[in-house]
């Protein structure tokens, strides 16, 4: 997808914002504090996703408002498009003038990537950054997969909740017979497609990983399932149904633990992904830049995926990590996004002053300014 004209108004600390981006590479500058994030938020919203920041809806609205609304003008699927999403402070969403009712009939509609500080621990972080990685790309793939995730939280809360108050009330154990059905079925489907994804996902950043380091050390990137032991791989030709009578099994023999312990110990919700360097997980042995190279990969290759199943070039946010990056990466990045229009904010504007192309803005109080 492309940009082609951003209005904000009462967003965040942006009372009212006009943009005109270029097809290609935006810089956004500015001081701390500024509203660079912001911006980059608004953007994001508009793939579809939530919001990269952990926030609630109504945080959205511009202190002493009541009503944040973000309008963009893009080139999507082959036409001009363009949608309005509108917190007050309930979230509203018109796609080309039509009312949109849920997320999942939203999602799909652009996609994009976005890189910001909080992916450089993805490492040190535990699984659950892992698991978003991969569910915010695959949300974006197929819109069935939010119900189905969210389906399986819910199921997943049910049995928990049953699992603490079954102490007091024997009588709700045999409800753990149905939830065990019920989340074997949905979280077979989830581990099905993230074992998936993960195989394809390891090709593209592994090739990546090779051109960013000369191809000193061997990238692999796999999913790791809770119902498997330590040593088994996760075989990506087992089918849904074959992932969901595991998973019934691991819950059935986890049953006793999970009863001690008043919540599930297996299933995709305790699942990971992890990164090898010559067989060595990065988590544990990976030195800084190794981690930030392997993190790279995966973000790029992501990247590659939505662009090659969206059958277009996918939105690039980078978020403030260029200044992380040595030169080295950084150039990497820029001749690596292919067709993409990519925004980028950097609080020091030199580190692209041998920028061929592209355009350059200033950020400051929330009011954005072309150079
Ligand atoms: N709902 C809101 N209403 C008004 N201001 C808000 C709201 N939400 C956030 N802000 C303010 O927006 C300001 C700018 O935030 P933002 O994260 O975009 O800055 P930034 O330019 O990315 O800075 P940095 O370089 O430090 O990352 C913050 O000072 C924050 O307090
Ligand atoms: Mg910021």
């Amino acid at each position: 997808m492309i940009f082609r004209k951003l209005e904000l108004s009462d967003f965040r600390n942006i009372e009212d914002l006009e943009m005109i981006p270029g097809e290609k590479v935006n810089i956004i500058c500015g001081e701390n504090a500024q509203g660079k994030t912001n911006l980059m938020e608004a953007l994001w919203l508009f793939t579809g996703a939530k919001s990269f920041r952990q926030t609630k809806d109504s945080e959205f609205i511009r202190f002493g408002t009541e009503k944040a609304r973000l309008k963009a003008d893009f080139y999507s699927e082959n036409r001009e498009q363009n949608a309005e999403i509108t917190f007050s402070p309930s979230k509203s969403i018109k796609k080309n003038g039509i009312d949109i009712k849920t997320s999942a009939e939203y999602a799909g509609t652009c996609g994009g990537v976005v890189f910001s500080p909080s992916h450089m621990n993805l490492f040190r972080d535990g699984p659950k950054e892992r698991r978003r990685l991969a569910d915010t790309s695959l949300c974006q793939l197929y819109p069935k997969y939010i119900s189905v995730l969210s389906d399986y939280n819910k199921v997943l809360l049910q049995r928990n909740t049953v699992l603490k108050d079954a102490r007091y009330h024997s009588g709700l154990i045999d409800m753990l017979d149905v939830y065990d059905e019920q989340l074997a079925r949905l979280g077979g489907n989830i581990i099905r497609t993230r074992v998936a994804y993960c195989e394809s996902l390891n090709k593209k950043a592994a090739e990546i990983y090779k051109g960013m380091s000369a191809g000193r050390e061997e990238f692999f990137a796999e999913y790791k399932t809770t119902v498997l032991s330590e040593d088994e791989h996760a075989e990506s030709s087992l089918s849904t149904a074959d992932w969901a009578q595991k998973l019934y099994n691991a819950l059935q023999t986890s049953r006793n633990f999970d009863f001690e312990h008043g919540s599930t110990s297996m299933g995709p919700h305790r699942d990971d992904i992890e990164v090898t360097l010559d067989g060595m997980p990065v988590r544990s042995f990976g030195s800084q830049g190794q981690q930030r190279s392997c993190i790279l990969s995966l973000k790029l290759g992501e990247a590659k995926l939505l662009g090659e199943a969206m059958g277009e070039p996918p939105l690039i946010l980078l978020d403030d990590v260029m200044s992380e990056l040595d030169s080295v990466r950084r150039d990497y990045i820029l001749n690596s996004i292919g067709e993409s229009q990519i925004f980028l904010t950097c609080c020091d504007k030199e580190l692209f002053s041998g920028l061929s192309e592209g355009k350059v803005f200033i950020m400051e109080k929330g009011k954005i300014k072309e150079t």
